[in-house]
């Protein structure tokens, strides 16, 4: 579980906050699994070409952003939505689809939208086998976090809550592998910034490739 960003710069982001909010929006259980049909109760924006253009600029962003590339090692995005909470609506307890228009989803990310001072309750809370986990971020900031969860939105009781969500099919399919592969991003960044191309670096670099080889799915 890892938070990104803020991806946009304050102004770019104001600019994608105000085209958000402007969008059409219809009912979001749409996108919803048969089992989570029944919890899910919030809108999704409608298609066009304002929300392509929302959604061009959100996903350039995340896809550039060296974090993501290190913990996801994406292959593949589904579709993006943006999601809309207003008060009262919510998203209950439900796991994600494992296939999405033909991606296996490995990782789930939300990128909050709106501010957190605009609006009360909205957190994410994502359970494990310890603890449930609430997550409420400032604009901008995504959280990526396994597939493999059960999770929920909480019920909005002020303002409006925009998000938009989206789930990778990563290159590596082993959370572990993926964890191992994140580590060593930044144990070469450390040593190369340390030593510059040292024969240590080399070494490192050199692992790290192997491993890719041997793990990785095209
Ligand atoms: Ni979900």
């Amino acid at each position: 579980m890892l938070v990104i960003g803020p991806l946009l710069p304050p102004a770019d982001l104001a600019a994608v906050q105000e085209a958000a909010a402007a969008l059409p929006f219809g009912d979001g259980r749409v996108t919803a699994g048969l089992h989570a049909h029944g919890v899910k109760a919030n809108d999704q924006a409608q298609p066009g070409a304002e929300l392509e253009a929302v959604l061009a600029k959100l996903e350039a962003a995340l896809r550039a952003h060296p974090l993501f590339q290190s913990a996801a090692r994406p292959k593949a995005l589904t579709r993006l939505i943006v999601s809309r909470y207003n008060i009262g609506q919510t998203y209950g307890l439900h796991v994600d689809n494992a296939l999405m228009q033909g991606l296996r989803t490995d990782l789930s990310f939300t990128l909050f939208l709106s501010d957190p001072e605009s609006y009360d309750g909205g957190a994410l809370v994502i359970e494990d086998h310890f603890e449930a986990r609430a997550i409420k971020l400032s604009a901008g900031e995504v959280i990526l976090y396994p597939a493999t969860t059960l999770h929920r939105v909480e019920p909005v009781t002020r303002g409006t809550r925009l998000a938009v969500v989206g789930w990778v099919q990563s290159l590596i399919r082993d959370p572990a592998q993926r964890e191992i592969l994140f580590d060593l991003d930044q144990a070469v960044d450390a040593c190369f910034a340390a030593e510059g191309k040292s024969a240590q670096f080399d070494r490192l670099s050199k692992t790290r490739s192997n491993l890719l080889r041997m793990w990785v799915e095209t």
